[in-house]
């Protein structure tokens, strides 16, 4: 008889845990990635965020392909979403090939009543910005946990910024009232971007009072590639619950 719980690989699993005895645990990340899934429409281009949550949209969009004969393309925000999506038979186009996007579903590290964000936790920022900016709409998949009152007091801000900048950006970040501090990987050396860039986690002691003022403050700081403060670029909101709903928000 096979062991139970089953014996596997745990990746396989996107959650990380094998089901016990016990009734299944629901999970915000997977509601709210699934339900957004279906807003994609035959034919349509359709931006691919990168994170835990989305990975929930990707399985779902798979399902629909198999299922419907959903046609649709794909443009990936980051080189790990690209893999898992060819993995599941996803379509994909690059960024070359399109010059809008009907629809871009992404997650989120933080997002206010107003739809501003953070974004970066998985250091995909600025394919994530480069095609929300493109597309007609952008769905956010996050659970209840991500929704604040104010950016900036669950998590830091991540800044991708060139590397030989570094010192002097994270002076000017310094005069802009946060602790910046440089993502690093296990080994202690930095950790890059897709793009070859790394990143600046910022904390600011009381969270992000003007989102849109402290973007263009930092854009305007040489150096400084993007920062994961997304203003006006999300209309809709996919809330994962902890009861398995999930709550639909629009702007
Ligand atoms: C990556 C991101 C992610 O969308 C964000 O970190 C949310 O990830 P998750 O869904 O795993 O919580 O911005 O750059």
């Amino acid at each position: 008889m096979p062991p139970y719980p089953p014996q596997g690989d745990p990746v396989a699993d996107p959650r990380g845990s094998f089901p016990t005895s016990d009734p299944p645990v629901a999970n915000p990340k997977e509601s709210a990635g699934r339900k957004a899934a279906e807003l994609v429409q035959d034919g349509m281009t359709v931006g691919l965020g990168t994170g835990s949550t989305v990975y929930f949209t990707l399985l779902r969009l798979a399902e629909r392909i198999e299922s419907e004969g959903l046609s649709m393309r794909g443009v990936p925000t980051s080189e790990d979403t690209a893999q898992k999506a060819r993995a599941l038979g996803i379509p994909l186009a690059s960024l070359e090939d399109v010059q809008t996007i009907d629809l871009t579903i992404d997650g989120a590290d933080e997002i206010d009543g107003q739809f501003c964000l953070t974004k970066g936790g998985g250091g995909a920022l600025l394919r994530e910005k480069v095609v929300a900016y493109i597309s007609k709409r952008e769905a956010i998949v996050v659970g209840r946990d991500k929704v604040v009152e104010r950016l900036g007091t669950i998590f830091p801000l991540p800044v991708e910024i060139v590397p030989f900048a570094r010192p002097m950006v994270m002076r000017a970040i310094s005069g802009l009232g946060a602790e910046a501090k440089l993502r690093t990987l296990d080994s202690g050396e930095p950790y890059h971007t897709d793009n070859g860039n790394e990143i600046l986690d910022c904390a600011f002691p009381d969270g992000i009072s003007d989102p849109a003022t402290l973007e263009a403050e930092l854009d305007r700081i040489p150096g400084v590639v993007e920062s994961g403060l997304f203003v006006g670029l999300a209309q809709i909101c996919f809330v994962g619950e902890e009861d398995g709903s999930c709550t639909v928000l629009e702007l």
